[in-house]
């Protein structure tokens, strides 16, 4: 039982995002590195933790203050549909304000969610509070095995991309939420698109109804084709 609540639950992406840190567990033989960068309530980083016991540490990015709304004003597509009044500034209003008894603003705090992981002795789950932008740096992480990225601005979510896309293992996870379907924040599927373009990662499987695409960071030509053939197996799709 989490003791932190987990968004992604809400929309049928946490199982299929909590699956990829599951597998790193049989995929890879050494220490294992993640991170999420936007944990709002936590429990995304709570279930992995507990997942990666003895196994791995994980990182969890936000402001621990709020969604940073301002940041859609300096991103040039959220700019274009209203800037703080775009959906990618104020998608998490309904969070704080609506569902105020359940979620509000007092469980995103960095001191709230540390005391409840305290409790669970979950020493493996690091909170980093960071703003999210072309400046930020991570150097004190050398090497990630799994990443999620779920910051709902179109500019923020680049901005993390480059970040991690160096750090990212060969064979390692990207899952990015918000990117897909299309339509669904205006500016994330164009991101996804300029991602693609770099031609680091193979898109393991896209999940439109749960606004998620998996992808996993590209690897030499002998090793790709004993995975292709282990993926058909277990029926991934791969393109
Ligand atoms: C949709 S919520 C994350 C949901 C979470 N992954 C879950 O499944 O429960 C988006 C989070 O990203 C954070 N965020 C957005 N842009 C950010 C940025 N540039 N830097 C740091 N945090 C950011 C917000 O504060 C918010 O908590």
């Amino acid at each position: 039982m989490n003791l932190l609540k987990n968004l992604n639950d809400t929309n049928g992406s946490a199982e299929l995002i909590l699956n990829c840190a599951e597998n790193c567990l049989t995929e890879f033989d050494e220490s294992l590195f993640g991170c999420e960068m936007g944990i709002a309530y936590g429990g995304g980083i709570e279930s992995i933790g507990k997942i990666w016991k003895n196994r791995g540490t994980i990182y969890g990015v936000d402001t621990f203050e709020g969604h940073p709304k301002y940041l859609a004003e300096t991103c040039s597509y959220s700019k274009k549909i209203g800037g703080i009044n775009s959906f990618a500034a104020k998608c998490m209003d309904y969070w704080y304000y609506v569902r105020k008894d359940d979620y509000g603003i007092e469980k995103i705090k960095q001191e709230y969610i540390q005391s409840q992981l305290d409790k669970q002795k979950l020493d493996n789950v690091i909170l980093i509070k960071e703003l999210i932008t072309n400046q930020t740096k991570i150097d004190f992480i050398q090497k990630l095995h799994y990443v999620l990225i779920d910051l709902d601005i179109p500019t923020s979510i680049w901005d993390a991309y480059n970040l991690v896309k160096d750090k990212i293992v060969s064979k390692g996870y990207l899952c990015l939420h918000d990117c897909l379907p299309e339509n669904h924040i205006f500016g994330c599927y164009d991101i996804y698109q300029n991602i693609l373009k770099e031609n680091l990662f193979n898109i393991i499987k896209e999940y439109p109804k749960n606004f998620l695409v998996i992808l996993r960071k590209k690897w030499d030509q002998l090793s790709q084709n004993y995975f292709m053939t282990r993926c058909k197996k277990i029926n991934y799709f791969i393109v």
